[in-house]
């Protein structure tokens, strides 16, 4: 529990021309494969936040030499494939489960033994969804208590690839096994019925491992190595959907945001905003490391509650904290059904998200998959919200706060900088009445 807090109040329309900094999950992800690859790599627009800093310190800890010309540059020296080796004592992800996941695949390959710890919130979050799966290509991995945190990853057991249905539709899950494969006998293949983010099979091409894929099916063989390659990190969706919902419901609003990431496993936010009547246009689209990118003008106008698509919920799973501030500053009520993962991210987001929407006057029913929110278009009332630690649940009440009706106070809004740091500086930039508390 952290002391920080900031106010938030309406205040002006929202405008200007912002970038926000880079994917936290392309970030997590070039570290990683730049630093198994033979050669150096040079990666651009890495996410100075502190959820990829901690992935970036563990692979240090493992024998890889990272150097830091520039901040958002990080030169990896890779060490090969079968490079890394043993920390001196636990591994820390900090607060990301991204990290943890990921890192438990790469090192159930590796002929050490590891131990990954994280902080309160991670030390709660489900680990079975990893571990089971690994076992099954051969892993030696114990959890704490009841499948959590920390994770004792016993090296040296020999793995074969396996074939996993993805259910959950987790990009951590089938990134995991992927990354374990590549140390796997055989084949190992993901099918999903949802498709997820494909990062880690973009990345694992970039960097020359041969693998298959498509939406729903990612398939590959152990026993190649990787290429060091350059990486561009484009700008993170997930940290521009703030500023999409909070242009959208500020009225006089008209903000552009630069060069952000629109891998379409990642915008179904978009969709979404527009079914509600947003007004957000694309331009000048492009690619940027491999990564399709477009600026996004994003102009007020008013939002209509929608029952939202379950097709859309894998593409848009960590925008659900802003979509239900969108939600709220909406007429009539929307419904967010399918979407039980929210309940196991870094807070339990349907009900840490109901409890804050209460405080500020807004009609919502919880389901165990989503929840019912009746919006009002003038807004939501003041009062004040705890953010449990969770980063992007702080970032959505910053932007109720702009279209409400008295000031909301966010406690323990430290999280923010795991994914979004300087958020509230660019905020401030685009005209965001916040400050800290
Ligand atoms: C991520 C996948 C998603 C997402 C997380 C990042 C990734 O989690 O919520 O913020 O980088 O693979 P799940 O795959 O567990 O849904």
């Amino acid at each position: 529990m952290s002391a920080a807090s900031w106010i938030a109040a309406p205040g002006v329309p929202l405008r200007g021309d912002i970038r926000v900094p880079g994917d936290k999950s392309v970030s997590h992800r070039a570290i990683m494969l730049a630093a198994l690859a033979d050669g150096t790599s040079r990666i651009e627009g890495f996410l100075e936040g502190e959820d990829a800093r901690a992935t970036e310190a563990i692979f240090r800890r493992l024998g890889v030499d990272i150097e830091t010309p520039a901040p958002g540059v990080r030169i990896v020296h890779g060490v090969g494939i079968d490079g890394l080796r043993a920390a001196d004592g636990p591994l820390d992800c900090g607060n990301a489960g991204t990290g943890m996941r990921l890192i438990a695949g790469l090192l159930a390959g590796q002929a050490f033994d590891s131990t990954l710890v994280g902080d309160a919130s991670l030390s709660k979050r489900p680990m079975r969804r990893v571990t089971e799966p690994l076992a099954r290509m051969g892993a030696r991995i114990e959890t704490g208590e009841g499948g959590v945190p920390p994770l004792h990853v016993h090296g040296g057991a020999p793995l074969t690839g396996i074939a996993f249905d993805n259910v959950l539709a987790s990009a951590q899950v089938k990134s995991c096994l992927l990354l374990a494969g590549l140390y796997a006998d055989g084949e190992t293949v993901v099918h999903e019925a949802r498709p997820t983010r494909d990062y880690t099979e973009r990345m694992l091409a970039a960097f020359g491992w041969p693998i298959d894929f498509a939406p729903g099916i990612a398939r590959l063989r152990g026993g190649h190595r990787l290429r060091a390659t350059d990486v561009r990190v484009p700008a993170d969706f997930s940290s521009a959907a703030f500023f999409l919902v909070a242009a959208s419901i500020v009225p006089g609003s008209d903000l552009l945001l630069r060069r952000v990431g629109m891998n379409p496993r990642r915008t179904g936010l978009l969709h979404v905003l527009r079914l509600m009547g947003a007004d957000i246009v694309e331009s000048d689209a492009g690619e940027e490391g491999g990564e399709p990118v477009a600026d996004l003008r994003v102009r007020y106008a008013p939002l209509h509650g929608i029952d939202v698509p379950e097709q859309h919920v894998p593409d848009m799973i960590d925008e659900f904290p802003a979509l239900f501030i969108a939600a709220a500053c909406a007429h009539g009520a929307t419904r967010v059904t399918g979407a039980h993962e929210l309940r196991v991210k870094e807070s339990d987001r349907i009900a840490t998200m109901a409890a804050g929407l209460r405080a500020l006057d807004v009609d919502i029913e919880e389901a165990p998959d989503g929840a019912t929110i009746t919006g009002r278009a003038d807004g939501v009332g003041g009062g004040r919200v705890d953010s449990h630690g969770d980063h992007r649940i702080a970032m959505a009440f910053a932007i109720a706060g702009q279209r409400s009706r008295g000031e909301v106070v966010i406690d323990d809004t430290a999280n923010v900088a795991t994914s979004f740091p300087g958020f509230l500086e660019l905020a401030q930039t685009a005209g965001f009445s916040l400050r800290n508390g």
